[in-house]
């Protein structure tokens, strides 16, 4: 069983006043010597202080997206090469909000897990399904078809990864997936990911939405759920360390 880790999206949150406050306090409120890792999630702007602010720690930080390309001609973009310079561990790829609101295919999610690995970095790839999928029956189907569609491009580096699961109706709606419905989902990816790769059985496997202190012990507690993915509640210091010590 993989260790837990409990990592924060700030999303398009921060400003470098706050920032400075709640790194210094992230870093020195988690223990050197806990059994959990945590990390933070940060606007490409803010790398170079979430880096000065927890470098030498053992809380490690990330991207939230990261170019398919590795250089040229693709103004805004940014490529993993240069997010890796500023010491990132984990980059989110393939999140509900990047699939919905900027179009992004599992093609593109695949190509970014694939660009994270190459520059050095853990790509967190996000899966999960609409309610209407859900409704329908199709919400298992959904997600494996967005894991295989980074392992068809990724093969035996899948077990580099790590995996999320974020039912898009449980994303910022404070309506959590029960554990039940949680860990039903995990077992699955889990043994798709055995069945594409030994190794990946190991991967660990996140759950994301609407998770807080006062639900995270429960959801930690499945035999499958190796930690968390935390938008909202990573932003307030005392919250997301209760939710990473839960
Ligand atoms: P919330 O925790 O705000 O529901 O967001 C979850 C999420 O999208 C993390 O990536």
């Amino acid at each position: 069983m993989p260790g837990k880790l409990v990592v924060g999206n700030w999303k398009m949150n921060g400003d470098l006043r706050h920032n400075d406050a709640l790194l210094a306090d992230l870093r020195a409120g988690w223990p050197v010597q806990a059994m959990r890792e945590i990390a933070v999630c940060v606007p490409f702007p803010y790398l170079w202080q979430a880096q000065a602010a927890l470098a030498g720690s053992v809380v490690r930080w990330g991207a939230q997206n990261v170019s398919e390309y590795a250089r040229g001609a693709h103004t805004g973009e940014v490529a993993a090469g240069m997010v890796a310079e500023f010491g990132c561990k984990y980059v989110i790829v393939g999140h509900s909000e990047r699939r919905a609101l900027y179009g992004e295919t599992d093609a593109m999610v695949a190509a970014k897990a694939s660009a994270a690995l190459e520059a050095g970095m853990t790509p967190i790839v996000c899966v999960g399904e609409s309610w209407a999928e859900r409704e329908s029956g199709a919400g298992e189907a959904v997600v494996v078809h967005q894991l295989d569609a980074v392992v068809s491009r990724i093969g035996r580096r899948i077990a580099e990864t790590v995996l999320a699961y974020e039912p898009v109706w449980a994303i910022g709606t404070g309506r959590s997936a029960t554990p039940e419905q949680a860990q039903a989902v995990h077992e699955v990816l889990r043994k798709r990911l055995r069945k594409h790769e030994a190794a990946a059985g190991s991967v660990p496997l996140l759950y994301g939405g609407s998770v807080k202190a006062g639900n995270a012990k429960a959801l930690f507690a499945c035999a499958d759920i190796d930690g968390g993915l935390i938008g909202g509640a990573s932003l307030n210091v005392d919250e997301f360390l209760a939710i990473a010590g839960a």
